[in-house]
């Protein structure tokens, strides 16, 4: 916990934090299941619970639109377990989207239904990527950086390429920020690191190389630092709006550091998606207009 008198601690007194309303894409994990290994967390050999992973991407779903977010829902397929995980299919920023590319031969379909979709409801402004990468699952956006603007911060070292970076700054418009992921367990930068406002990230340092953490400090001096133990329960996998922060429940250590920060954290059951590998972020596309 922040002690009262630190200026971190958010005053008892302190404005409510205003909402960004933010605009989503999930897929149902009507089809999930664990069926291969392509992460430390993925054990084909234990069962999940499919009826409950439903129920729980329900939860979360309705969470998102009570705060006042519309979600938009792509079908999901039956060849496709991960598909779940909605965040990986594209990265998208003011309007132009950079398409998926998967790393691995069991995900790659999944692009094209990304693609289709943002095609047929109008996003016209979409690139197809050479370089391989994981969309949201490796690329995060911060709209209004001080004295920068819009800034994007790209991970590599497990699944997207680096030769994607180059590619998504070229797509987007926008400086790409490379950041070199070194521990398997963190594979996707959306494990380690996420934006909780305009200009505010959380991250786990030990996931990332001794250079990149240097970078990270010296970008974003305030940024809120998540232990082992935060990064372990996927606190980190989680989305904004810049008051409220929906998360996984069992990531109380970042429950308790966000609050004490003046946001307001919105705990849901994930606990059979994590079988996957992933949480709350990993399910949860940002279409930013
Ligand atoms: N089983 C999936 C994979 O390994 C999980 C993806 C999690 N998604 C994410 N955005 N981190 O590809």
């Amino acid at each position: 916990m922040v002690p009262a008198d630190s200026p971190l601690a958010a005053p008892a007194d302190a404005a409510p934090r205003p909402v960004r309303t933010r605009e989503y894409l999930m897929c149902p994990p009507e089809h999930f299941a664990v069926e291969y290994a392509i992460n430390p967390w993925m054990h084909p050999e234990q069962p999940v619970d499919a009826e409950l992973a439903v129920k729980q991407w329900d939860g979360l779903r309705e969470t998102l639109t009570r705060l006042g977010h519309p979600v938009h829902v792509l079908d999901p397929q039956s060849s496709l377990p991960d598909m779940v995980y909605a965040a990986n299919g594209a990265f998208v920023v003011d309007g132009t989207v950079y398409g998926a590319r998967f790393r691995y031969q069991q995900r790659r379909a999944e692009a094209g239904y990304h693609r289709a979709w943002y095609l047929a409801n109008g996003w016209t402004d979409f690139h197809i990527p050479e370089h391989t990468n994981e969309g949201e699952g490796d690329f995060a956006y911060l709209p209004a950086v001080p004295g920068v603007g819009g800034v994007v911060l790209a991970g590599y070292g497990f699944r997207t390429a680096i030769a994607a970076h180059a590619e998504a700054q070229e797509a987007l418009a926008r400086p790409v920020v490379s950041l070199h992921l070194t521990d398997p367990r963190f594979y996707h930068l959306d494990t380690a690191l996420a934006s909780i406002d305009d200009s505010t990230i959380a991250y786990y340092p030990g996931a990332f190389s001794a250079a990149s953490q240097r970078v990270l400090r010296q970008l974003f001096p305030d940024a809120l630092l998540a232990d082992e133990a935060d990064a372990l329960a996927f606190g980190l996998n989680l989305v904004s709006d810049n008051r409220h922060v929906v998360l996984n429940s069992t990531a109380t250590g970042m429950v308790a550091k966000l609050a004490a920060r003046g946001y307001e954290p919105v705990p849901v059951e994930l606990t059979e998606l994590h079988r996957g590998g992933g949480s709350v972020k990993c399910c949860i596309a940002e279409l930013r207009r």
